[in-house]
């Protein structure tokens, strides 16, 4: 398995992580009046900024979650699933940072929620 190197790379593990978020029994409404044509692509940016180095993401994440009522089983479920789409994919560097800024940023997350 490779690392997350490319913006390809980045567009297919969030299409695979959303792939599982729809179908999810616990959090998949979250996500049913999405666009996901123009939805999956700001989430690459935001991660392409984060993994690559490439700029291109501007919104405000933190306040596009404030009004979804998150709770904390919600978070550790977008977790699971996010670190899953991530290991059956990719490996290396790049994966491991993706794993740990997650989990870093949904912890920020709940504590500002
Ligand atoms: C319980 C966990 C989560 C749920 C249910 C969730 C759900 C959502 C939904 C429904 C949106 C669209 C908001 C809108 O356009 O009005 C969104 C946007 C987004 N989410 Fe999450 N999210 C969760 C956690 C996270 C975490 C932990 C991260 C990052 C580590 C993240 C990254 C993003 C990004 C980058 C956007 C795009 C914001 C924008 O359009 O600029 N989400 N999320």
């Amino acid at each position: 398995m490779k690392d997350i190197t490319t913006y390809e790379d980045v567009l297919n593990l969030i299409t695979r992580f959303y792939d599982k978020l729809i179908l999810d029994e616990q959090i998949g409404h979250f996500f049913q009046e999405l666009n996901l044509n123009t939805h999956i692509p700001r989430v690459a940016d935001f991660w392409a900024f984060i993994l690559i180095d490439q700029p291109g993401y501007s919104g405000n994440m933190m306040t596009a979650h404030a009004k979804l009522h998150l709770s904390e089983p919600d978070f550790e479920r977008w977790l699971q699933l996010f670190h899953a789409t991530i290991n059956e994919n990719f490996e290396g560097t790049k994966a491991n940072l993706a794993i740990e800024r997650s989990s870093l940023i949904a912890w920020t997350m709940k504590s500002k929620l």
